[in-house]
């Protein structure tokens, strides 16, 4: 099939070349010159596992370009998939602009049937204005459909996610929409939901939310842990057993961040206040993610007393592991946090390095986690790459000018830090002193 792809970021690039990959012949379009200059050389913009080989391939096989022109892109397909941004206004509110443009650039240059997939988390009832947009601008009356087609990849693991889906949802107006969308995804061979349009978007926010609610429950969870002692690791395995509840996203931390999450829970809350109900255990979700990352901070204090001319080091800096994306991540509030008390920060990530210099400021980068930890007063982990769990921890403890690691995602072993000598404060589970 023919397909273009409006808009290049993280959703499109992965979307695009997978769609290729299935043996499509697919047309990436971003309105970003630079972003389409480095594409056609082969420089992706962002760091996903697999993704800079899979765009080579298809790009060698002739079934994926690159292309700022939106005209040519739209005429050749007939599926247009959505995948511009939609960043969030002040008030917690999805920004739409790009969606509407590229409505009505659509309906300006449609030249036959074209169906119309958003793909963009947006909210419920975008694809009525999508619809309408279409239907105001297309002056020659060409026939087209508009569906809503989520995506549910997560950073780090989105061409696996792609391809081995858990579901595929799709919501639709028109048979014809549905043959061309069910026969699209077939050879993934996944279990696909076939919705009207808005309960396909509602799905989307429903998912995303309740995932935020799992981690800030366990969070909570975890702070009744510390006031008595218990070990949240257990609380969650034991939850985790009941197949109702199931084990995953019950890992407690320093609160979920990223691109997504973070903003799809304020554009639900902000959706829901406008159809008039007060999404009260959103908000709750939303305080206690807040509220973990402060207590993080507590912690730092409560055990370091004196954060003023300390040296920190801080391992991780992206929102999760195997992505360089520092957006919402909260090792950037903690940092800065931290220097306004008066710290010397030092940081390692093995991937986000670049993307951090850009935001954090009088900041060491180091070259590894050794380098960070040298003469530092203490270790922070703020993210949990698979790295960091296998550090020489001798060699860390040898360099610290004290052994005390403040650890985020709890990822070491308390019995193991007890033996090496360790002061080790991690999350939800008793301290190790
Ligand atoms: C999330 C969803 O998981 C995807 O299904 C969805 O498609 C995507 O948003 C999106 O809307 O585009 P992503 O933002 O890549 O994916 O990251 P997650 O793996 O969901 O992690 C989000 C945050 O929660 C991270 O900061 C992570 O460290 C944190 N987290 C996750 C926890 O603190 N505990 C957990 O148990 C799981």
């Amino acid at each position: 099939m023919n397909i273009s792809i409006i808009g290049s970021g993280y959703v499109g690039l992965v979307t695009g070349t997978c769609l290729a990959e299935l043996g499509n012949k697919v047309i990436c379009t971003d309105c970003n010159a630079e972003k389409i200059r480095h594409l056609k050389k082969g420089i992706v913009p962002i760091y996903e596992p697999g993704l800079e080989d899979l765009i080579k391939k298809n790009v060698d096989k002739k079934r994926l370009i690159f292309s700022q022109e939106i005209k040519p892109a739209i005429q050749k397909s007939e599926i247009i998939f959505i995948t511009v941004g939609t960043p969030s206004r002040e008030n917690g509110e999805a920004d739409l602009t790009g969606i509407e443009n590229v409505a009505r650039n659509i309906a300006h240059y449609m030249n036959g049937y074209k169906l119309v997939v958003e793909k963009s988390t947006v909210p419920v009832q975008t694809g009525e204005r999508v619809k309408q947009t279409i239907d105001i601008y297309n002056h020659k009356k060409h026939k087209f459909d508009v569906a809503s087609n989520p995506e549910f990849l997560r950073e780090g693991s989105a061409i696996n996610d792609f391809m081995h889906p858990d579901r595929i949802v799709i919501g639709i107006e028109s048979k014809k929409a549905r043959d061309i969308l069910l026969n699209l995804y077939k050879p993934l061979k996944a279990p696909i939901l076939v919705t009207d349009i808005k309960s396909a978007e509602l799905i989307k926010h429903a998912a995303n939310s309740f995932l935020a609610t799992k981690i800030s429950f366990i969070n909570a969870i975890s702070q009744i842990c510390e006031r008595v002692g218990a070990d949240v690791e257990k609380v969650a395995k034991g939850m985790g057993l009941d197949k109702r509840i199931g084990d995953f996203f019950l890992d407690a931390g320093i609160g979920y961040g990223g691109s997504c999450l973070p903003k799809d829970i304020d554009a639900f809350i902000n959706i829901s206040e406008e159809l008039g109900y007060d999404f009260v255990l959103l908000k709750a979700v939303r305080q206690v993610n807040e509220e973990q990352k402060e207590e993080f901070m507590r912690k730092i204090e409560d055990n370091l007393w004196i954060i003023q001319d300390k040296t920190i080091a801080i391992l991780g800096l992206a929102f999760k592991p195997n992505t360089d994306d520092i957006r919402s991540a909260p090792s950037i509030d903690i940092v800065k946090k931290l220097q306004e008390k008066g710290a010397r920060i030092k940081v390692y990530d093995p991937c986000a390095m670049e993307k951090a210099k850009a935001v954090l400021k009088g900041v060491k980068f180091c070259k590894d986690a050794y380098e960070a930890a040298r003469a530092s007063d203490c270790l922070v982990i703020i993210t949990d790459w698979n790295e960091f769990k296998e550090l020489d921890l001798k060699r860390i403890k040898k360099v610290l000018r004290h052994p005390l690691i403040i650890d985020g995602r709890n990822i070491y072993d308390r019995q193991q830090m007890k033996q090496l000598g360790f002061k080790y404060v991690s999350v939800g589970r008793p301290k190790v002193i």
